[in-house]
């Protein structure tokens, strides 16, 4: 019989940096996912990947002195490694650097200029390169991204429209059709009411100001705008055009999974461009929530982000996906802390599953000599019924849940059967029975159904904690006995053999000193800031640069191009700097020592990739350099010889 197919996909990550722990946060989701339909018996695939184009990656690349490639190269390599430790199961990892992507993205845009959705004009207005995305003066926020807050660039050029308002009747009325296309509800609402019925303006869909991208295949000017190639690889990786086999056996996609700020892109680009190339919607799209911090949203801008390969060298990377599916309600935002890990660590997983396993190993071994017993033939009482019933109603409980995406609640419901077996024991309290002879045969029937009551356990968790069922059937002394690790062998109860050798073995989570683990925690975060594994401004002033971290400051040459004063300040000066490629507007506090007229035409030495500022409400992108002469006289620095503006100081 032909296996129903599940195709489930992450975002394709930007490889502009280390990923962090809210990234992991979508994948170990999707991974489960993955996992648990695998075990009911579909035929999944599972994407993942990486975005690698973009103007944000070609600056990451210049600011750390490599090529793009290579130091997206450097970054993928990390991701893999990360995703290893992890357990992600996924069936494919697409790059948007491979030529399996490239080809079949100029192949779509090609074909989309052909038959006249695509056509050349002229775009005037906001870009937000950290998100890459397009915004309308009406949309930006005081010069600030309405998305991520940060200030947005002024972009004029030529390119390349994709005719987004022809298919925005059939994108609401496909919405309004299938109540299960964006999900949660909250997210479908914000997307109607926010996007659709303003009205879609046509989307620019390429860029001329730099050229790390896919090129337009007959216009070498153009690179292809990164979110129509970074959307195309949920097909290309699929070899859409390529291999239809594979193509049409998967798409389209059962859900695409990701965090609420993009579903933007999906719910709304992604489904036109489909209906543009003719092919089916992706059934489901949901925005989950943000792991944030106390302080807010995790981001690297802000310097708070969980380096979750910390985490994994302390903890098993089964307690860590425990925790990241158990204690957010997926669809909502969350705080994650280290405090809160290791709670639910020592609670849920030291103290109910581990003492649970521990605790009818001891029995077994003490009182049975680790053969497992065998039950009392129709002598059912009231607590050997209620632990079974739970167990059996277990898996379409949790199937239900899980295909609302219900990861959290999936878990806590089979908590309930781990904890109703603990309580079997309380209740039974074996090592009274052990006392008396005539009780041999109940106290047999009780650690039977523990050792049942562990069996369904062990796999239900597989979805979620890949590694630790394992561990269980070892001890049980079912590891190599197949039928009773599928999710079909949870439709009965009984299925253990008396006369199985158990043994008991190391505890699955040791409980952890709290208090001890946060000092750790805090002391490796510092050790890695002091290595330079992660970049923070250093503690005084250090004598000595490496030049790499030289390398990290991009100095360019910059002319001026124009200045004027900045009204009601008598020290500041707005100025236009020409970089080459781009244009800068910086406010220099150097309006007592220059006057705006001998400034226009000089060439300084500027700092390119200073974190951009907002000075007396105007955005200053960058800064130029100058000394101060010990009378406190700013002197502009100057650059000997004619070299064109945009060059390197290296
Ligand atoms: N490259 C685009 C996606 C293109 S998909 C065709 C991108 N990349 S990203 O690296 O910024 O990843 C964003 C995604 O990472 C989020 O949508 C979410 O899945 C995950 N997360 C990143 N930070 C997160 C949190 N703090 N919390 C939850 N998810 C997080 O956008």
């Amino acid at each position: 019989m032909l296996k129903k197919t599940y195709y489930i996909t992450t975002p394709i990550y930007y490889p502009s940096d280390k990923l962090h722990v809210g990234h992991s946060y979508t994948t170990v989701a999707a991974d489960a996912m993955a996992r648990f339909k695998r075990l009911l018996g579909y035929d999944v695939w599972f994407l993942t990947g990486t975005d690698e184009h973009g103007l944000k990656i070609q600056r990451s690349a210049e600011n750390a002195g490599k090529t793009p490639q290579l130091f997206v190269d450097g970054i993928v390599a990390g991701i893999k490694n990360l995703w290893a430790a992890m357990d992600i199961s996924y069936d494919d990892f697409i790059r948007t650097t491979e030529p399996r992507h490239k080809q079949v993205v100029q192949g779509i845009f090609d074909r989309l200029y052909r038959q006249g959705d695509i056509y050349k004009g002229r775009y005037e207005g906001w870009y937000c390169t950290p998100c890459e995305s397009f915004w309308t003066a009406r949309q930006v926020d005081g010069g600030n991204c309405p998305d991520c807050g940060r200030p947005v660039e002024l972009v004029a050029e030529d390119g390349y429209f994709f005719r987004m308002s022809k298919y925005a009747d059939r994108l609401l009325e496909h919405i309004n059709n299938n109540p299960d296309f964006i999900q949660p509800p909250s997210r479908k609402n914000e997307m109607i009411n926010n996007f659709l019925r303003p009205g879609l303006e046509d989307l620019c869909v390429s860029r001329a100001t730099f050229d790390w991208g896919i090129q337009v295949p007959f216009d070498g000017k153009y690179v292809i705008y990164v979110w129509l190639d970074a959307l195309s690889n949920y097909i290309t990786a699929l070899g859409y055009t390529k291999d239809e086999t594979l193509f049409h056996k998967y798409w389209p996609a059962d859900v695409h999974l990701m965090a609420k700020e993009i579903v933007r892109f999906h719910a709304i680009y992604w489904p036109i461009f489909l209906m543009a190339l003719d092919l089916p919607l992706p059934k489901q799209i949901f925005g989950h929530g943000w792991l944030i911090m106390k302080e807010g949203k995790m981001s690297k801008s802000k310097g708070n982000v969980v380096d979750p390969m910390v985490l994994l060298e302390r903890y098993s990377s089964d307690s860590l996906r425990y925790y990241l599916l158990r204690e957010i309600s997926f669809g909502q935002d969350g705080v994650f802390s280290n405090e809160s890990m290791l709670q639910r660590i020592n609670t849920d997983l030291a103290n109910d599953l581990g003492n649970l396993l521990s605790r009818t190993m001891t029995m077994m071994e003490r009182f049975f000599d680790g053969i497992v017993p065998a039950p009392a033939d129709g002598k059912e009482e009231k607590s050997d019924q209620e632990l079974r019933r739970l167990a059996l109603e277990m898996p379409s409980r949790i199937e239900k849940l899980m295909d609302e995406l219900q990861f959290n609640s999936a878990l806590e419901t089979l908590w309930a059967l781990v904890r109703r077996s603990n309580k079997y024991i309380d209740e039974n309290a074996p090592w009274l029975l052990a006392k008396k002879e005539e009780k041999r045969e109940r106290l047999g029937t009780v650690l039977y159904n523990l050792c049942e009551a562990l069996r369904f356990i062990s796999i239900l968790l597989l979805p979620y904690m890949p590694r630790t069922p394992r561990r269980i059937w070892s001890q049980l002394g079912i590891e190599t006995m197949e039928d009773l690790h599928k999710w079909d062998s949870l439709q009965e109860w009984g299925l253990i053999k008396p006369g199985t050798k158990a043994q008991r073995k190391a505890d699955l989570f040791p409980r952890l000193d709290i208090k001890k683990e946060l000092a750790s925690l805090l002391e490796r975060k510092t050790e890695k800031e002091k290595t330079g594994e992660k970049t923070q401004a250093p503690a005084g002033k250090p004598k000595h640069v490496s030049i790499e971290e030289f390398a990290r400051l991009e100095v360019r040459v910059g002319e001026i191009v124009s200045a004027e004063p900045v009204p009601k300040t008598d020290k500041l000066l707005k100025l236009e700097v020409n970089l080459g490629q781009e244009k800068r507007q910086v406010v220099a506090g150097i309006a007592l020592h220059y006057t705006p007229q001998e400034l226009i035409g000089k060439k300084v030495l500027f700092l390119a990739n200073l974190k951009p500022a907002k000075i007396r409400g105007l955005l200053s992108e960058g800064m130029i350099l100058a000394a101060t002469d010990p009378a406190g006289k700013v002197v502009l620095t100057a650059v000997d010889g004619d070299v064109p503006a945009g060059s390197k100081i290296s």
